[in-house]
């Protein structure tokens, strides 16, 4: 399933990803696999899968970078174009960010390449703003992405009274 929502959003929106849709293809479908198992039960890494009336429609990504500044990221965002504008980016955001202060976050990072101004609004709508870091895409130099991030401080559970 990852594998397949992977590739569909590098095909409508490879704009949107610093990977390319051949890589994706030519990664054997157990790496996916493996991922999936991994995500199923890492505090370190995780997707989540959007359904839309019991087919998959979107995907997103959360993870950890490594010690020592573990900052938490979202990534590989995508719905489905025929489900957009029906909050599906939004409910899978909240699931990213909800899990990620689960799991000791108080801030959440994203990558977001400058074009993609529909991108740039979802992010800035649900709490995003520019941290000041910029550079160039990994694998398309000729792009640009800006570096946004929220405070989550807000979403964490207070401890119950003992
Ligand atoms: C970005 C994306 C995930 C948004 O998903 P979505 O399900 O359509 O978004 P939602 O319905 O949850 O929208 C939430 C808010 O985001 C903003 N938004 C979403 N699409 C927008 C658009 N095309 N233009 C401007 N604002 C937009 C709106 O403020 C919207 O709230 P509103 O409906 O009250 O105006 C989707 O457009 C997508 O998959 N794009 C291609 C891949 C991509 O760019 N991924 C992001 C990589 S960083």
């Amino acid at each position: 399933m990852l594998r397949e929502l992977r590739t569909a959003s590098l095909r409508d929106a490879p704009y949107a990803f610093g990977d390319s849709l051949e890589d994706a293809l030519s990664a054997d479908a157990a790496v996916y696999d493996a991922a999936a198992a991994r995500h199923a039960d890492s505090h370190a890494a995780t997707s989540f899968i959007l359904y839309t009336e019991g087919h998959p429609a979107g995907l997103i990504g959360a993870n950890f970078e490594s010690a020592p500044a573990r900052r938490a990221f979202v990534f590989a965002l995508w719905v489905a174009p025929a489900v957009r504008h029906l909050r599906g980016g939004e409910l899978l955001l909240n699931a990213a960010l909800e899990w990620l202060v689960s799991e000791g976050a108080t801030q959440v990072y994203a990558w977001v390449t400058d074009s993609n101004t529909t991108a740039m609004r979802f992010y800035e709508r649900l709490g995003f703003g520019p941290t000041g870091d910029h550079a160039r895409s990994q694998h398309s130099p000729e792009q640009w992405e800006t570096l946004l991030v929220r405070d989550v401080s807000d979403l964490a559970q207070p401890a119950p009274a003992q």
